[in-house]
């Protein structure tokens, strides 16, 4: 019998459907591949698919519908389509034919039917439907909202339940479903918004096209604290030889071992995983104290206090000792980079790098160009982020930059809502309902109040720099919530402390309860200041969060900090837990409509005009004018122009 192989053998790979063609896919087209794998499936001809790299999506279910399959032994299969919205042929075909991976040319001239997977039985366990339940319970959970995870585990219960051509049809149906819910094009948004992130161009014309990374070998971290020491760690699993500096001894002991056992954790992950462990080679670490030793490192990053003056004395340092080419980072999250930068003799060479907690973990990795900044520095930290796994969104320099300058807003109102009459679980709640990993007072238990409350203290708006006489719910005129800074007086800095917004067991203890003491505190705060306690429902606590979030964001934009809405939403999805499958803020404030959201800032900014941050920003006021246009054309109105090419 003459043999029929499939082999796609350009690209090595047997890929699935070309992503940039998903979004003009209607509901019901789809069957053009089931139909040619059905026809593959019921061939008379023996068909094998031969698979040398990768078998992705459409590939692997084109792969499934042959009768062998050949697979070389570092051959690999995967779905990546469930990040971006898109249905399994999982009926039989996932279940049974991924353990059939056989070479199988030998068995030419023996009979098909036995081959064809729409003809085999899914093995039922007696306690498949108990099963199949607590999976979809516990995938509900944890998918936050998004369908696509449930949606398969449905088209598995079909497989088992159903035979094989009504659980193709239950397959479609829930695919059609996927298509038509909004997921699907906030999915694909959010991908192809990542590509469009890593174009970066600054209003200066200076561009990825143009600008070239210089080659990274060796790296200083300075400071082995929470975020040194998971910089570190990054940065050794990419193989990278990295000098690792702290202040005294003591601390050096600590953050060494804590290091180690980073990198000892990421080893034995990657090997359950089948990959090498080698990639954690500890021998690529050298802890010091001594600056000099730093003088032939490509680059520093530096992570100690966030306090200007000693990142001042500690660039000044770095750019007298390190030689003329090392590039100097820094990881502040909110600290004007060219003040740093001034620091030194060579500012072209000074740039932002905030990394987000823990640093070995979180994807994202926030440029931030200082007025100096040469285009070989951007594109130099750009490829270390590549390097290292992250994805480098490059954006202006102000207080906060993108992520914690829009996260500011969302936080303070979280606080206002306490002080009209939520608790923090009912906050969080209706934040985590809408997709957050975590609601802004886990959030910030989590994190520690300390943080934000040294912050405060540094810019004056409490503790002994406040003038005396200065009412506490105002600062100027804008309204000012001093429960935080009770909190932190009353020793409750979140986890660290066994309380925060919530109770927890014991220090360091992760699991959040609700507070009785909280809430009385908060009865007793209102009445003390004569605030009327109302009921404030979902809707209320969402659009106040998110739109003066979103708010900030066009105001962003319209001043260049970022240069395009989909380097926001790529921050906000890889930096803040924002949930993927509403494609980031700026997105879900163009599914929205711009008139709405601008309808309800002007609304709550009229009840609360002693707040300043829910007045509509100008730019997004102008988007309405001109009639909501969509999300592509927003920069072209922006006051400050444009810098994508
Ligand atoms: P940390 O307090 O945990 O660690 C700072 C480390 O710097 C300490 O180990 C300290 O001994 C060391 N250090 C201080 N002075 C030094 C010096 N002169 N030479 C060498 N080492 C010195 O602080 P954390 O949280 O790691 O923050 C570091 C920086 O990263 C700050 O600028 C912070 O704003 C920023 N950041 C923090 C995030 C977080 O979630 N903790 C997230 C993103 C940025």
């Amino acid at each position: 019998m003459f043999l029929c192989i499939i082999i796609i053998t350009y690209y090595r790979n047997l890929h699935g459907a070309d992503i940039r063609g998903f979004s003009s896919v209607q509901a019901g087209d789809r069957p053009s591949l089931t139909s040619v794998i059905d026809l593959i499936e019921r061939s008379e001809k023996p068909v094998v698919a031969a698979i040398e790299g990768m078998a992705l999506g459409g590939g692997l279910e084109v792969a499934l519908g042959c009768h062998y399959r050949i697979a070389h032994a570092q051959g690999q299969q995967g779905k990546p389509q469930l990040h971006i919205y898109w249905p399994v042929r999982t009926t039989v075909g996932i279940c049974v034919a991924t353990r059939d991976y056989i070479c199988a040319l030998k068995r030419t001239g023996q009979p098909l039917n036995p081959r064809r997977l729409s003809l085999k039985q899914v093995q039922s366990l007696p306690n498949m439907d108990a099963i199949l339940s607590e999976v979809l319970v516990k995938v509900k959970k944890q998918a936050r909202g998004c369908l696509s995870p449930e949606m398969c585990v449905q088209a598995v219960k079909a497989s088992v339940q159903l035979p094989f051509t009504e659980g193709i049809l239950k397959e479609r149906e829930l695919f059609n479903l996927l298509l038509t819910s909004g997921q699907a094009k906030a999915l694909q948004y959010a991908f192809f918004a990542q590509r469009a992130a890593q174009k970066w161009t600054t209003p200066s014309g200076a561009s990825w096209k143009t600008a070239s990374a210089q080659p990274i070998r060796k790296v200083a971290v300075i400071g082995l604290g929470t975020m040194g020491r998971g910089i570190v760690t990054s940065l050794v699993k990419a193989k990278m030889s990295v000098v690792a500096l702290e202040q005294d001894q003591k601390q050096l002991e600590v953050g060494g071992r804590a290091v180690t056992s980073l990198l000892e954790h990421e080893a034995s992950k990657m090997q359950w995983s089948g990959q090498r462990p080698d990639a954690c080679d500890p021998a690529l670490l050298q802890f010091t104290l001594d600056f000099g030793v730093l003088q032939d490192v490509d680059l520093v990053i530096e992570a100690v206090f966030e306090d200007m003056a000693l990142k001042k004395e500690i660039f000044h340092k770095l750019s007298a000792i390190c030689k003329p080419g090392s590039f100097l980072c820094t990881n502040t999250s909110a600290l004007d980079i060219d003040e740093i930068a001034s620091a030194t003799s060579r500012p072209h060479q000074v740039i932002g790098t905030h990394f987000f907690s823990p640093a070995h973990v979180m994807k994202l990795l926030e440029i931030i160009r200082g007025r100096h900044t040469s285009p070989i520095t951007i594109a130099t930290a750009m490829g270390l982020a590549k390097a290292i796994g992250k994805i480098g969104v490059v954006v202006g320099n102000c207080f906060g930059f993108v992520g914690n300058r829009m996260m500011a807003p969302y936080a303070e109102q979280a606080v206002f809502l306490l002080e009209e009459g939520c608790k923090p679980e009912e906050v969080d709640q209706a934040l985590e309902g809408f997709g957050f990993n975590m609601g802004p007072f886990r959030m910030s238990d989590l994190a520690g109040l300390d943080v934000g409350w040294r912050s405060r203290k540094g810019q004056g708006l409490t503790g002994p720099e406040l003038a005396p006489g200065t009412p506490a719910r105002l600062r100027g005129r804008r309204r000012y919530s001093p429960l935080p800074d009770l909190l932190c007086e009353n020793g409750r800095y979140g986890q660290k402390t066994g309380m925060g917004w919530y109770q927890y067991e014991k220090p360091g203890a992760r699991i959040a309860n609700p507070d009785p003491w909280l809430h009385n505190f908060l009865i007793g705060y209102r009445d003390a200041h004569h605030i009327k306690t109302r009921f404030i429902d979902e809707e209320e606590i969402l659009e106040r969060c998110l739109y003066t979030l979103i708010n900030e964001g066009f105001q962003i934009l319209d001043d260049g900090i970022a240069s395009a809405p989909e380097d926001i939403d790529v921050i906000y999805i890889h930096g803040y837990g924002w949930p993927k499958h509403r494609g980031g803020p700026m997105f879900h404030a163009s599914t929205i409509g711009l008139p709405r959201i601008l309808a309800k800032l002007q609304k709550y900014s009229e009840a609360h005009p002693d707040i300043p941050r829910m007045q509509p920003s100008a730019f997004l006021k102008k988007l309405v004018s001109l009639g909501n246009p969509p999300l592509k054309e927003w920069m072209s109105h922006a006051g400050h122009q444009s810098s994508k090419l």
